[in-house]
């Protein structure tokens, strides 16, 4: 039977006590709403609608950038309560079949807690997952009767004193019968403490018209419970690294001390790799085997070849490390970064929309910036290429083998030719031709005894 899902993303979530919508915040780095929208879209639930309110077409621009055409949005303005959300979003459902509904709040939820709903649901008109907890305060309570038979869920402003002793509540991740959301969500009425329409009213109905309803419970609450404070996103991106770090060391990588590491979402890595303490991880990343990162390296956006390592304190961005380079302690590689096979970059080097070939070495306090340098280049200590203008960028290219002396400024542009030599402390200017040596320096002077007159 077909499966449509619904996410209800409409609301701002005061609690967060932010401008920007709740479910547009990010969680290790990705919004929270893309969350229960894969897990959707894994499930293969046809359609896949959102209903968004509050930043709506930011809403839809993350959505249609990243589906397309394969996740739909509706819109619901003003938010008037969870049935008015899903009433808004019937119209782009099919008639039949089932109807999974989640919020857009849930990143942790998992594939294990929708199967175990769907086990639970048979041919319920709603199933909903339930949770026990020490402090049930501010949701919905499940309402059994004497024989465990689910009647309603009252939602906390409306219940009694009785009912607020209830510690089991609803998760808010439901499964419906599409053909009852049809014939019963015009139903719903708002006449309750918060003027709202409730999707959980529709339990009461199904009961009314003789209807199966599952509460279906779970052991551990963690996954299924929505974020609704700064504190509980925080603990998310602990457990979804938690999650990533078990992931990988089943694979063969050892993310030591893992709770002091930032994992992400896109972090594919190789067999024996080891990931130090204290490292973060952004975007979309590419450890190849056997790689060594850290401890405290931060990376984003990049690939790091086999073999390779990068060092403490080591901030990567959108760059390409190649096969058993090293780089840091201390070194920033910037957009563009592209560092051929044995490289070594030391500390304080910054690489900004450079290429270094085969071997080639960089490796103190050196700035390369829209550099192309060949193989085998050895960077002496305090470089500089002097990149700028004040207007403009130029490049600087290094043929192979060459030897660029400590403190050299190579200002741009400008070439240096194949195994060129240049001694320390040149300002080059001018290309240099291959195999010569360039050297611009005040020749030295000694002045005798000068020392010695001074201490007079
Ligand atoms: C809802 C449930 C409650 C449950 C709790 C679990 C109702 C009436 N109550 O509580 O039983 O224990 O979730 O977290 O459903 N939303 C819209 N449009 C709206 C209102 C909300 O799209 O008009 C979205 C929100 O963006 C959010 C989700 O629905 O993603 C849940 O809304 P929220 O206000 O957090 O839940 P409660 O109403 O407090
Ligand atoms: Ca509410």
């Amino acid at each position: 039977m077909n499966t449509a899902c619904v996410i209800l993303a409409a609301g701002l979530g005061k609690r967060m006590r932010s401008r920007l919508a709740k479910v547009l915040h990010p969680v290790l780095d990705r919004p929270m709403l893309l969350y229960p929208v894969e897990l959707a879209l894994a499930q293969r639930c046809k359609p896949v609608v959102v209903v968004a309110g509050h930043q709506e077409e930011t809403v839809r621009q993350l959505l249609g950038g990243r589906f397309g055409a394969g996740v739909r949005v509706v819109r619901q303005w003003p938010p008037r309560g969870t049935g008015h959300a899903l009433l808004m979003a019937r119209p782009a459902l099919p008639r039949r079949g089932r109807l999974l509904v989640l919020c857009g709040d849930v990143p942790l939820l998992t594939l294990a807690e929708v199967a175990r709903l769907r086990r639970g649901a048979r041919d319920a008109a709603v199933a909903f997952l339930t949770a026990r907890l020490s402090d049930p305060s501010g949701y919905g309570r499940v309402v059994r009767d004497g024989r465990g038979e689910v009647l309603r869920i009252v939602e906390h402003a409306d219940a009694g004193a009785a009912e607020r002793r209830i510690d089991e509540i609803n998760t808010g991740v439901y499964l419906f019968d599409l053909a009852f959301v049809h014939s019963a969500i015009g139903r719903l009425r708002a006449g309750n403490a918060q003027r709202e329409f409730y999707l959980t009213d529709l339990v009461a109905e199904a009961r009314k018209r003789g209807r199966a309803v599952a509460g279906v419970a779970v052991d551990d609450a963690e996954p299924v419970l929505g974020i609704n404070t700064r504190q509980e996103l925080a603990r998310a991106e602990e457990v979804l690294s938690a999650r990533l770090a078990r992931t990988l060391s089943r694979r063969g990588v050892t993310v030591h001390a893992p709770s002091t590491t930032r994992l992400c979402a896109e972090l594919r890595a190789g067999r024996d790799s080891e990931i130090l303490p204290g490292c973060q991880f952004s975007g979309r990343v590419r450890l190849g085997r056997g790689c060594r990162i850290g401890p405290y390296a931060v990376l984003r956006d990049c690939a790091v070849g086999d073999g390779a390592s990068i060092g403490p304190f080591c901030v990567l961005e959108d760059c390409l490390v190649g096969k058993d380079a090293r780089v840091g302690p201390f070194s920033r590689l910037r957009p563009g970064a592209v560092l051929g096979p044995e490289v070594h970059v030391g500390n304080f080097v910054e690489v900004k929309k450079s290429r270094l070939g085969r071997g080639s070495k960089a490796n103190h306090l050196t700035y390369l910036g829209d550099a192309v340098v060949g193989r085998g280049v050895n960077v002496g200590a305090g470089t500089i290429t002097c990149n700028y203008d004040g207007k403009h960028k130029h490049p600087t290219v290094i043929e192979d083998g060459a030897f660029i002396g400590s403190d050299t400024q190579l200002v741009a542009p400008v070439r240096v030719g194949k195994n060129a030599v240049i001694g320390a402390g040149t300002t080059v200017t001018n290309d240099v031709p291959a195999e010569a040596l360039a050297v611009s320096r005040v020749k030295q002077t000694h002045v005798p005894g000068y020392a010695r007159r001074r201490r007079r």
